[in-house]
């Protein structure tokens, strides 16, 4: 075995690149919950790309075939039905577990300096995230993936002067038809997965630059022992591909139950309307994004005024994009920062919850005040934070990472 990776470093980095990202890339070692959910990312990435090559070989993306092929699939292909469940359920996961991953970042710090390209390689792979659940929910060709489609190209018609020619440059043609589907198939297939693909390279490339963050937002680089290893830095193999294995197995055991139980999730994860083919004449009575597009839903329905309300969305994406640059806290972790941060991010957690409750329900004056609400809060937490960051007493960070 030596004799063969000796004759393939001489001719490809094999074992340098085992070592540099594994076996001696030396990860913090007080990660806790909130680490498992990159590994978990990973492992739904490839759940969607392998089940999504075997739904191609039987899925027909034609206004024609479409919604039966998927019948076919569930009813006649061998093992159909388990395939289509993973895949969609993975959609769901993915979203899921891709939000507590934001999370995490949020809460310890680790899109300040210098992981500002992790993050922003992450909010691409977002961007590229929600762009490839879109366009796949229109495959299914059901009246929720006519719908939907209709009402989100719909919004690029508001844009002054291009507007009507944009909508129909997407469509390819005057209304959503197995046209617009067809170049969803490709998109969704192939060009979005290989983008996805490079984009979570990169965000892993930049993150093993620089290193990992940690809960406690010390740098571990900073103590190192005479042979330049941190001591406060363990392997990530065996050590967290050991821990990860955990997580792994928990993740499975909930993913499963959903496979298996409750495949629609109560009409969240599959929606009812779906159920039923795509028909133009027929507009479904309620007309409401997945669930993890609902949060943005209502903050567009919140403005009263189309274009404004399109802009707040985009906004509310890109404002993200820029959250290193408003973070002005010379610590990194919320362990380490003053109330007001940990009051903001409270008050911006619960106001991306309500707002998301509220895009799936249909809107009534007592719902629309509150979403503005809610929309001034989530702006609010971003476009003060340059504030609150600077005025706040912090606590003094210890020198080695605790527990
Ligand atoms: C397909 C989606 C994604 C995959 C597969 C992925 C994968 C990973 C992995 C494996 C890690 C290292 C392990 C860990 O820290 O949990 C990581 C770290 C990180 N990711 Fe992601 N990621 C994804 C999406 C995102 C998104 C959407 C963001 C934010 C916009 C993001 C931001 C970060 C940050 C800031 C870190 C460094 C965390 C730290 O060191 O504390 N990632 N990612």
């Amino acid at each position: 075995m030596s004799k063969f990776m000796e004759w393939v470093d001489a001719r490809f980095p094999a074992t340098k690149m085992w070592e540099d990202h594994l076996s001696k890339y030396y990860a913090p070692k007080n990660f806790n919950f909130f680490y498992f959910f990159g590994s978990l990312a990973l492992l739904i990435l490839v759940n969607q790309l392998l089940t999504g090559i075997w739904l191609t070989m039987s899925y027909n993306p034609s206004a024609e075939g479409a919604f039966a092929s998927v019948e076919y699939i569930m009813r006649d292909v061998e093992y159909g039905w388990i395939l289509r469940y993973l895949h969609s359920t993975g959609a769901s996961a993915f979203f899921v577990v891709v939000y507590l991953h934001m999370f995490r970042g949020l809460l310890y710090g680790s899109y300040q300096k210098p992981r500002e390209l992790v993050w922003i390689f992450g909010m691409l792979i977002y961007l590229a995230l929600m762009a490839e659940a879109f366009m796949g929910y229109l495959l299914p060709w059901g009246q929720m993936s006519y719908w939907g489609a209709q009402v989100i190209i719909s919004l690029f018609g508001a844009i002054p002067v291009i507007g009507a020619d944009l909508t129909e440059w997407i469509r390819g043609d005057y209304l959503i038809s197995g046209i617009t589907l067809n170049r969803f198939f490709a998109l969704h297939v192939i060009a979005l997965p290989v983008v996805l693909l490079g984009l979570v390279v990169l965000h892993i490339l930049a993150l093993h630059e620089v290193g990992s963050n940690n809960p406690d937002g010390v740098d571990i680089k900073k103590t190192k022992d005479a042979n330049g290893i941190p001591l406060d830095g363990i392997p990530f193999h065996p050590y967290y591909t050991v821990k990860d294995i955990v997580g792994v197995v928990v993740f499975l055991f909930v993913f499963c139950a959903v496979v298996f139980f409750f495949p629609e999730m109560g009409g969240y994860f599959l929606e009812k309307p779906n159920f039923e083919e795509a028909n133009a004449l027929k507009t479904p009575e309620h007309i409401a994004p997945v669930w993890y597009f609902t949060p943005y839903y209502a903050i567009l329905r919140a403005v009263p005024d189309k274009l404004f309300g399109v802009i707040a969305m985009g906004a509310a994406i890109a404002v993200l994009f820029v959250l290193p640059w408003l973070d002005r806290s010379p610590v990194k972790s919320m362990r380490y920062k003053g109330w007001m941060s940990k009051i903001w991010l409270v008050i911006f957690c619960i106001s991306f919850v309500i707002l998301g409750v509220l895009g799936v329900l249909s809107p009534t004056p007592g719902r629309t005040l509150l979403s503005q609400v809610c929309t001034i809060l989530y702006f609010a937490y971003f476009l003060l934070m340059p504030f609150y960051t600077r005025m706040e007493k912090t606590k003094p960070v210890p020198e080695r990472v605790t527990g």
